[in-house]
């Protein structure tokens, strides 16, 4: 078995720094847990010691020995395999395909043994047949299961490779009770095998039940290791937060002081639907409103039926102190509410298509027009994809050719061209660099300013902090906890956070 170091990682994304000091040990047969707030560069250390992120300095060592991951297949050849937290399934190919596959040669350089394949993926789908949940099975394309599901064939796959170095990446996310003690099992089993083990999880209950240790990360450098059995959860919290997070008000920029009369735009009661239960709260003209908490509590949920793309099952949405029944994004955005998702490929940009077409479509609903005239869009267009500082060569250009952080602002835009009076962002910043989320704040900041209400869920607490006049923490489908005026600290925001569920 082996003993794995890094000392000294470091990786940069043009000016943001993803990690800027990775110090890390894992000893044979421990689960070794790595833990801090979003964005603070955990995902970034895993993949260094997995081989797909290269760093810019710092090296690893397996038994004391500097070694050289410059992929992933050289992070396997010495024995370190990874649970990826945005997983690496193929969709189009079955459960057994994706556990088996990277497994087995190929029987004379092409074909694969399926026989043995089906043997190797059925040792794994055991273990988890009976919490694995209906619709699940080894001929079952992954396409069709449950993001659950997709996370256990994740953990299939990487228990598959048997390597004595397993890293896993939030592996528990969206796993329920039952899911995760059976995962559990496994774990203490290969640690009493002497497998080293990395484990990523915000879930306190989880990482006092498992962990041996802990390394808390936080803004790029990893800050302490202590044993599990001597520390806990507040202890962790306070080192997650550093000691002049502590007391001090929120970093960034100070909240704009809201005005108490100002008018309410949308007003949420008792919204409850798939993944949220009991969801109310109010945004005033001007303001904005955080929505903060782990991945996955029912941020996005809320959101998306807010703007009817899932519509909720229970609760009132008032706009400009009006009821509305909002059924689709259609008559979401003929009431005057605009979406804007940090997933691009889902929800945001054509690809291929115009640039022009790309910032028009929404102003084509809002004024049920079938013909406008392209000059007089351009001209329209003009003035928000300014304000962003889009940079782009012409209106004829295919949107893909841009930038994640152009792009973003292409799908911002089309918002703009008739002003909302509510908008929705949805994790709005994720992959675009510095300076174009730099860019998209000043220009949210500019339009609260202007008189919209905006709500604002973002993955990153930083961001939040210095965004969000008032923050509401989920929890579990619910806001647990409201922060604002003095409350609005980095340590609140964590500790209501990372409360055990
Ligand atoms: N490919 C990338 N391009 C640009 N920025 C990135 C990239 N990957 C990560 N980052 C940024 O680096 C920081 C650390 O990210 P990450 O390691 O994913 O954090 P964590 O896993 O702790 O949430 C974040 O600010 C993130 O936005
Ligand atoms: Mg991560």
């Amino acid at each position: 078995m082996a003993h794995l170091s890094i000392r000294g990682a470091r990786k940069a994304y043009g000016a943001t720094i993803a990690l800027s000091r990775g110090d890390f040990d894992l000893k044979e047969g421990e689960v070794h847990v790595l833990i801090g707030s979003n964005g603070s560069g955990k995902s970034t250390l895993c993949k260094i010691v997995a081989g797909s992120v290269r760093p810019d300095a710092g090296e690893v060592l397996i038994n004391g020995k500097p070694v050289s991951i410059d992929g992933p297949r050289a992070a396997r050849g010495l024995g370190i395999a990874t649970f990826y937290q945005e997983l690496s399934l193929a969709a189009h190919r079955t459960v057994a395909e994706n556990i088996g596959l990277p497994e087995l040669p190929a029987k004379g350089g092409i074909f694969v043994d399926r026989d043995r394949l089906k043997a190797v993926a059925e040792r794994y789908i055991s273990r988890f047949a009976d919490v694995a949940g209906k619709g699940f099975s080894a001929d079952t394309r992954v396409e069709h299961l449950r993001e659950d599901q997709r996370q256990l064939v994740e953990i299939m796959k990487t228990l598959a490779t048997e390597a004595p170095i397993l890293i896993f990446d939030e592996p528990t996310s969206s796993l329920d009770r039952s899911q995760v003690e059976r995962f559990f099992d496994v774990l203490r089993e290969l640690k009493a095998q002497g497998r080293g083990i990395v484990f990523i999880s915000h879930r306190m209950d989880e990482i006092f039940a498992i962990g041996d240790r802990v390394t808390v990360i936080r803004d790029g450098e990893t800050v302490a290791t202590s044993l599990i059995s001597q520390t806990d959860p507040s202890a962790i919290i306070r080192q997650m937060v550093g000691e002049q997070g502590e007391l001090a008000a929120a970093d960034g920029a100070p909240p704009a002081a809201a005005a108490e009369s100002s008018e309410t735009v949308l007003a949420v009661t008792g919204l409850g639907g798939r993944g949220f239960a009991n969801v109310s709260f109010e945004v005033g003209r001007g303001e904005i409103v955080g929505f903060g908490g782990l991945h996955g509590q029912g941020q996005s949920a809320v959101l998306r039926s807010i703007f009817g793309v899932s519509p909720a099952s229970q609760g009132t949405i008032r706009l400009k102190g009006e009821e509305r029944t909002i059924r689709s994004p259609r008559e979401a955005i003929r009431n005057g509410l605009a979406y804007v998702s940090g997933d691009r490929g889902r929800d945001g940009v054509v690809h291929g298509r115009p640039i022009l077409e790309n910032v028009t479509p929404i102003h084509f609903l809002r004024n049920k027009l079938s013909v406008v005239r392209p000059g007089s869009l351009r001209e329209r267009a003009a003035k928000p994809l300014s304000a962003l500082k889009t940079r782009f060569a012409g209106y004829d250009q295919p949107v893909n050719a841009l930038s994640g952080g152009n792009q973003q602002k292409i799908v911002i835009a089309r918002w703009l061209i008739d002003r909302p009076d509510v908008l929705l962002l949805d994790d709005p910043t994720k992959g675009i660099d510095l300076q174009a989320k730099a860019d998209l704040f000043a220009l949210i900041r500019s339009l609260a300013a202007e008189g919209m209400g905006i709500v604002l869920y973002s993955s990153e607490d930083a961001e939040l902090l210095a965004n969000a006049d008032r923050i509401l923490v989920f929890n579990g489908g619910s806001v647990s906890r409201e922060l604002k005026g003095a409350d609005r600290t980095r340590y609140n925001l964590y500790h209501a956070a990372y409360e055990a569920a």
